[in-house]
Order: C-alpha cells, then structure tokens, then sequence
C-alpha cells in the first residue's frame, strides 16, 4: 500500500492529488474535470478536508462543528445506499470485504459519529482496486476527546484503541460510486505507546458526574436536529424495544465485542447506532430468527414465548416506523 500521497498526477482511471489542505492553494472540484474517472471521489476528499480540517485532538467543540459539517456533504451522503460496512483494514485481506468482521451502520450515523474522529490534512488519492473505487484520505484521529465524545469505548481492548490511534488513512470504498465500506488503516505499530495507557471499566454505558447520559454522542439528541419532530418520540420507541431486548438478552451478542462474531454486526445497545436495523429487525422478528440456534445445546432459533415474540415484533415496528420519518426529516433539511 501506497503511504505517501503524490501531487496532482493523473494516470488512466488514477487520480493522486493532494488538495493542501481547505485552506491556500487548494484544487476546487470545478478544476478537476468531471470526466475524470474518480471525479466524485475527488470532490468527497475535498469537501471532507474541508469539513472536518485539523485540530486540537483535545477539542470536543472542533468534534461537533466538524460532524455537523460532514452531515452536510451532500455528495457523501448522497452516494450512500442503506447502509456502511466499517472495520480495520489488513492489506492480507486487501478489498476482499467478505474475509472482514465489520459493523453495519446508517450512513448519516458513521458519518456523525465515526467519520467525524477524524480530522483531514487534505492529502489524497483515488484509485481502482478490483471491482472498486478507492478513496484514500489521510487522517488523524482525534485521540483527547472525553469518553463519552467517542461512539462507544473504543479502549475496551487496548488493541482496539490502538487501531484508532494509529489511523494514518480512512479507505472509502465505492461500487458504481457508491460507498460500501470504509476502513481505517493503521500501519503497524502505529499508536503503541498510547493504548495500554487507557484502562476500561467494563462499562458500555454509563451515567457521568453530572448525571448525564454517556456516550451522549449515541444519543438521538446528539443525531437529530433540534427541530426533527421525531426527537423524543423516537427515543421513547427505543427505550421500550431496549427493554424487550434486555429479556431476550439480545445485547448478549449485538455489542461492540461482538462474542458471536457477527459479520456484519448489527449494534443494539446504542440508541442511534441501532438505526441500521430498523427494518431487519422487523424481518428477523417477523420470521423468528433470532436469537440464532444454539448448536451447543441444540435449542432452535428464536423466541419460545409466542406472546414476547409479538411484543417486540410491534415495538419493532413501532421503532421502525419513528425511526423512517426521523431520517426521512434530516435527508429533508440536507
Ligand atoms: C448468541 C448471539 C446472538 C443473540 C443472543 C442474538 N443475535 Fe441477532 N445475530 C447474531 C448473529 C451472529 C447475526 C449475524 C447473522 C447470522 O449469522 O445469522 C445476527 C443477526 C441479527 C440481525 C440481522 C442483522 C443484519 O445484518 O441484517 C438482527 C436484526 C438481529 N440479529 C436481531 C436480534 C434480536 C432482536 C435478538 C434478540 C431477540 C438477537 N438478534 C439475539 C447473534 C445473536
């Protein structure tokens, strides 16, 4: 893998470029021909440096002013489909996403609360890998934030937190320009003295000093717009769904260390990031697949007690429901 981005070279169905920064110098999109192949790529890393430009890793402020920018790129956003696959890239598995574990998330969520950890020098490159466009953007990661800025505590192995320190580049990955996955790439080693220096306490979520719910980053309240009508009713619809899913111990296995080895991980244990199965979770629920069968002690999948199964099936519903026009709301106002 290429480490060091080049400037302004164009080669067939290959664009390197780099965009110094949003500030000084900078190619605008309107200089990069639209014939180009990569062109939209090549507008997404601009727009992206210039949303989300370097700062104090300490800076929670700088955070929200960047995540709120990044909602607004309309050209990532708009080439987006239902969802975005996430993960740590290995140049052993390359761009085969299928050999990955990665998460699932709703576009507009990632961008909010992952994509928005990062922050963009302006160096770039786009390239065809296999059946893919690639977008390579350099990156920081904003490692001094509080822990509750963080979409869920990402030091609950300190391999993990490693693995965010040490990004040096975001890989988005599009088909037919639309973005599948993207991946952090870390280069061996990168981050090491930090990561055994950040101690979990075993606690997904938690109430902080001033009672405040954490991570608040998870929260509706920190996705939504302050006018979205769907704001507290939304919120009220997960909560009750939670609850049905604490009795089936649902988030036993739909959390960040992922013990059934989920490919791709639906997350249900936070409000906003359990966005991305508003409708599988009808589905599964509908055809009562869940909980997955147990070969060890041979019980069927699904829930036994018909009368629970309904239960959540309508509190499913109910959440997918809320959960449609709340997006539906924000893709609005973009
Ligand atoms: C023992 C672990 C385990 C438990 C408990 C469990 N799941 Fe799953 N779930 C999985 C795995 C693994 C997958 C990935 C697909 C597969 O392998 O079948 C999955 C997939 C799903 C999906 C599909 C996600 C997608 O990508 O579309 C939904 C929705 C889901 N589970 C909901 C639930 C609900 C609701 C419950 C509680 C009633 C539950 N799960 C309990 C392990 C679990």
């Amino acid at each position: 893998m290429r480490r060091r981005f080049v400037p302004v070279v164009a080669l067939a169905g290959v664009v390197l470029v780099s965009c110094g920064g949003p500030e000084g110098g900078a190619r605008t999109p309107q200089q990069t021909s639209t014939r180009t192949a990569g062109a939209l790529q090549v507008r997404i890393a601009h727009a992206l440096a210039q949303a989300s430009p370097p700062a104090d890793p300490k800076d929670a402020a700088a955070r929200d002013a960047a995540a709120e920018r990044l909602v607004h790129v309309r050209e990532l956003l708009e080439a987006t489909g239902e969802r975005i696959l996430w993960g740590g890239f290995e140049a052993a598995k390359g761009f085969d996403l299928d050999t990955y574990r990665l998460t699932e998330f709703s576009p507009v969520v990632w961008t909010k609360l992952y994509l928005s950890t990062f922050m963009f020098p302006g160096e770039y490159e786009v390239r065809r890998e296999g059946k893919y466009t690639v977008l390579q953007m350099a990156a920081q990661f904003r490692a001094g934030l509080d822990p509750g800025d963080y979409p869920y505590p990402f030091w609950h192995t300190p391999q993990k937190w490693q693995a965010y320190v040490g990004t040096r580049a975001l890989l988005m990955v599009f088909e037919n320009d639309v973005v599948v996955a993207a991946f952090r790439d870390a280069p061996p080693g990168a981050g090491a003295g930090v990561a055994a220096a950040k101690p979990w306490d075993g606690q997904w979520q938690w109430t902080d000093a001033t009672g405040r719910a954490q991570p608040h980053v998870t929260l509706y309240s920190y996705l939504l717009s302050s006018d979205n009508p769907q704001r507290t009713s939304l919120d009220r619809a997960y909560r009750k769904l939670e609850a049905a899913f604490r009795g089936q111990n649902c988030m036993g296995c739909h959390a960040p260390d992922n013990v059934a080895k989920a490919s791709p991980l639906l997350l249900l244990n936070y409000p906003n990031q359990a966005l991305a199965g508003r409708h599988a979770l009808v589905e599964v629920l509908r055809q009562n697949k869940m909980p997955p069968a147990d070969p060890e002690t041979g019980l069927d999948a699904g829930i036994t007690d018909e009368s629970a199964r309904q239960e959540l099936l309508r509190l499913a519903e109910d959440f997918e429901r809320e959960a449609d026009a709340a997006l539906a709301h924000e893709q609005q106002r973009r």
